[in-house]
Order: C-alpha cells, then sequence, then structure tokens
C-alpha cells in the first residue's frame, strides 16, 4: 500500500496582520451576521466575499423552524453569487460568528466545505478563507484545502 498525506497549512495572524482588503471582507462578515435568523441555535454566522471586480457580498445563516433544515451562512451566500455574481470570481471570503452576543471560532462545516471546494472548481480559482474568532485570525491560502478528498461527480 502507498501511504499518502494531506496536510492542512494556515496561518494564525491578529487583525492589523490583515490586508486591507482582508480587513474590509471580514468587517463586512462581522456586519452580515447582524441579518443571520438564528432563534434555534442562538449562533449567528456572517460570511463575506470579495468579487475580482472589489465588490463585496454577504449572507448570513437562516434557520428554518424545521431545525435543522436551515441554511448556513457560507451556502447561503455562495448559492447567491453562483446564482447572481456572472463570471466574477471570489477572490477571498470571510466568516465570523456570535453567540450569546460574544465571538466565537468558526470554521466552515462540512457541507460548506464541499460547497467552498465546488466553487473554487467552478471558477478554477483558489478562494482564500480568512476565520474570524475570539483571539486571533485564522487565514488559510486554498479554502479547498480544507477538504482532502472532497467528492468530485466526474460522470
Ligand atoms: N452554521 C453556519 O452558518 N456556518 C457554519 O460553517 C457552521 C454552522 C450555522 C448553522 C446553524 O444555523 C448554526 O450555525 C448552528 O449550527
Amino acid at each position: 500500500m502507498i501511504s499518502k498525506k494531506a496536510e492542512l497549512e494556515y496561518g494564525i495572524c491578529s487583525e492589523n496582520e490583515l490586508s486591507a482588503d482582508d480587513s474590509k471582507v471580514l468587517n463586512a462578515a462581522r456586519q452580515a451576521l447582524k441579518n443571520s435568523y438564528a432563534p434555534y441555535s442562538d449562533f449567528h454566522v456572517g460570511a463575506a466575499v470579495m468579487l475580482d471586480d472589489g465588490e463585496i457580498l454577504s449572507g448570513s445563516n437562516q434557520e428554518n423552524e424545521s431545525f435543522p433544515a436551515g441554511l448556513c451562512a457560507e451556502r447561503a451566500l455562495l448559492g447567491y453569487v453562483g446564482a447572481n455574481g456572472g463570471n466574477r470570481k471570489i477572490v477571498v471570503m470571510a466568516i465570523s460568528a456570535e453567540s450569546e452576543g460574544e465571538r466565537r471560532d468558526v470554521t466552515p462545516c462540512g457541507i460548506c466545505r464541499q460547497t467552498i471546494v465546488d466553487m473554487t472548481r467552478r471558477q478554477a480559482c483558489p478562494i482564500k478563507l480568512v476565520l474570524d474568532s475570539a483571539q486571533n485570525i485564522i487565514v488559510i491560502d486554498n479554502a479547498a484545502h480544507l477538504l482532502p478528498l472532497s467528492f468530485n461527480f466526474d460522470k
């Protein structure tokens, strides 16, 4: 048997080490979580992207009375970008979360990771990911690396 290893390389930094653009996208994600609808989990998530023309779009998690049928912030936003972004590419995506009014650590769930990988394939260009947390910021240069051996519907 051949043994293979998938490693994730990521950076941890403070907010003032972010580039001006990354900082703008992070702040848009923090703003977006104010529009989260999460009465069931009380976990409010905001996501924002910067497209290659500089436009910033954002989204938030939208829960459903038939919890857990709601939508994560990342997928709410990526669905919107897929439907309305034309052929513009996502350069960077930021995610931020709050619960009980306090900032929380947040990393994309499994389904969102697959959706981010799909979007990366569609646009044939890596998406940088900026993850907010109570302490530091995590930066991943290629968000698709978060899901090694992701599903690829190769018909
Ligand atoms: N949630 C997101 O919006 N993004 C994630 O990556 C993880 C989880 C939402 C789903 C649900 O509304 C709440 O957070 C608790 O799971």
